[in-house]
């Protein structure tokens, strides 16, 4: 029996399959408190809306919400402009339901482009909205990644940013929304060049705040149904493998909402997360999925961990289990090596999707079960944080470096020989 104030749990109960709920309404022993009804945002249709890198996946979903809710101008800026089929059919839904939509081609990082595009913008009908989503991905190691690849990633958002920060600094704004990551925030391994230009973005836009000008940077997790993450199943396997969960489209046009909202208020947030809900955090971290969860140890997250296990009456998830320990109790050193070795041939296991059987500790080297450069970079954080081993890239691949070789070099840095 629950009472109605207690709807969340209940519901959430039934979903586990723990037998049926009765509901009851009982005001005097828990009133339930209503959150005061928000006024949705609607848009000018005589402003024109900046629109960086949205014609990609998510800046498509974001136009056609803008439109429903009052825009009309829209001018848009991308290398491509509506070369890919997708963006071109964008375009022509949007201006067939009657907007008007300039397509720029233009680098966001290359000024002299945004202030190309900013000058196509009829007077009569100012900018009041950025959406900065430019992005490029490259992924790997820091220290294999070569320049290019940090700088292709790079420059879209922290070159690209700042261009447009400086060309409207005198502009008249409603909003200035930049669209960040979570892996920012966490600080993701295999993502460096990314997750250092989400960070500037952070940065930036509380600087704007700090100089009262409108801004926030929306830190987006893994969106599920569309954008770059949905198109890659790859990228979207590792995130969950983060423990990071997915929202859907509806959440997302929320978070657009927060995040432009917030800065016509007195208080405006810098930034908005959508990403960090501890209730489902819990339930993702609960799951098997979660094999690289680098950033639970992190002292950062530690108010976070204490919510979600307050929450779930656990102890706070990852801090239970260490394998240090385990071969620290070893009978010998031989039985540490095998501690070490299946439970690293477990992970690998989980990582490259091999059937464990197929592993052979003694003869195959671990470079030959076949690692990226992504699954490596997850691969060596996780030796970190759970051997207190900080092994060269070239070395964990280096031919001969079987399973049971690793395993006694794990042993013999905790001193176990
Ligand atoms: N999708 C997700 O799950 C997710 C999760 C967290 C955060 N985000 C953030 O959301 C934003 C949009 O993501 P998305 O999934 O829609 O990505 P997307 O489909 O790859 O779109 C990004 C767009 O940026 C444009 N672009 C790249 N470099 C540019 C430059 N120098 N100047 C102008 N435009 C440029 C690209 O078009 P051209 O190649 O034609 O220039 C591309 O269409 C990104 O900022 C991303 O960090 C997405």
């Amino acid at each position: 029996m629950r009472n109605l104030a207690e709807l969340d749990n209940a519901v959430a109960s039934f979903s586990d399959g723990n037998g049926k709920t009765v509901i009851e309404y009982k005001p005097s022993e828990a009133p339930i408190h209503l959150l005061p009804s928000r006024t949705p945002l609607e848009f000018s249709a005589n402003a024109t809306y900046f629109l960086v890198g949205c014609l990609g996946g998510l800046g498509r979903s974001l136009t056609s919400w803008m439109m429903k809710r009052g825009a009309k101008r829209f001018t848009s800026l991308s290398r491509s402009g509506t070369d890919a089929e997708q963006a071109a059919l964008l375009v022509r839904d949007i201006r067939e339901a009657g907007a008007i939509v300039q397509v720029i081609r233009g680098d966001a990082s290359v000024r002299a482009d945004v202030d190309r595009a900013l000058e196509s913008v009829p007077a009569e009908f100012p900018v009041r909205g950025v959406v900065q989503a430019a992005m490029v991905l490259r992924d790997g190691l820091f220290q294999s990644m070569n320049h290019r690849n940090w700088t292709t990633s790079i420059q879209p958002k922290v070159f690209g940013t700042v261009n447009l920060h400086n060309a409207l600094k005198d502009q008249q704004l409603d909003f200035f929304v930049c669209t960040s990551s979570i892996s920012g925030v966490l600080g993701t391994p295999g993502l460096t060049n990314y997750s250092a230009s989400n960070a500037y973005l952070d940065a930036l836009a509380c600087h704007r705040v700090s100089q009262g000008l409108p801004c926030s940077s929306l830190v987006l997790p893994m969106i599920s149904g569309v954008g770059v993450v949905a198109e890659n199943l790859e990228i979207e396997e590792a995130l969950k493998r983060k423990g990071i969960y997915g929202i859907d489209e509806e959440d997302l046009l929320e978070s657009f909402e927060a995040a432009m909202m917030t800065q016509t208020t007195e208080k405006p947030f810098d930034h908005v997360i959508a990403g960090l809900d501890p209730a489902r955090l819990q339930k993702v971290l609960s799951g098997n999925d979660v094999t690289d969860a680098f950033w639970l140890q992190d002292a950062r997250f530690k108010g976070l961990m204490h919510t979600i296990s307050a929450a779930s009456g656990a102890s706070a998830p990852g801090s239970d289990h260490s394998i240090l320990d385990e071969i620290g109790a070893a009978s010998s050193p031989q039985a540490a090596i095998e501690a070490i070795a299946n439970h690293f041939a477990d992970k690998l296991s989980r990582l490259l999707m091999v059937d464990r059987d197929d592993f052979e500790p003694d003869t195959i080297s671990i470079a030959d079960y076949g690692l990226d450069s992504m699954i490596g970079a997850e691969l060596r954080n996780w030796i970190f944080k759970e051997y207190g081993l900080d092994i060269p890239f070239q070395q964990l691949l280096g031919q001969g470096m079987t399973i049971n070789k690793f395993a006694a070099q794990v042993c013999k840095v905790n001193g176990i020989e």
